[in-house]
């Protein structure tokens, strides 16, 4: 299964700076830095603690749990050898959309040539370059929870 789900608003994210949300049966971490949305599983690598509860910060999150720091781009643990998995995000007609399947490693970063017209220059660097537009009917349903 490979279908983009809308999970939120893209003005709810970039206020909040993050977000969690429900992916299926999977808890994502959003977060919003640089212009651009970033999405993590939820649960840390190391002790599985939420990193939605984390810090960002000069473009890392760091887990609430022991200050592990991931880099949004790629996750990888700062002067570590895990990564936590991340999925590709689009950012199209005012939402944030994720695809279920997570990825490991910095295979997600694309291109900003890559972005859709509709998505703001500063949010398209996390637009896959294989990426087309969202087919899910509008409007699509949001599975998204809050959390501060
Ligand atoms: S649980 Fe995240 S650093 Fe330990």
């Amino acid at each position: 299964m490979s279908e983009w789900t809308r999970v939120a608003e893209l003005t709810d994210v970039s206020r909040r700076r993050k977000k969690l949300v429900a992916l299926g049966e999977e808890r994502v971490a959003l977060f919003y830095a640089d212009g651009d949305v970033f999405a993590f599983r939820d649960a840390c690598v190391h002790k599985g603690k939420s990193l939605a509860r984390g810090t960002v910060l000069h473009g890392r999150v760091v887990c609430p749990g022991h200050q592990w720091a991931f880099d949004l781009r790629t996750g990888q643990a700062d002067d570590r050898e895990e990564c936590q998995p991340r999925y590709e995000v689009r950012v199209a007609d005012g939402g944030v959309w994720l695809r279920p399947a997570a990825l490991a490693g910095s295979a997600a970063v694309a291109p900003a040539a890559a972005a859709p017209a509709s998505v703001p220059a500063a949010a398209a660097n996390s637009v896959p370059a294989s990426a087309t537009p969202p087919s899910v009917p509008f409007p699509a349903s949001p599975t998204a929870a809050t959390q501060e």
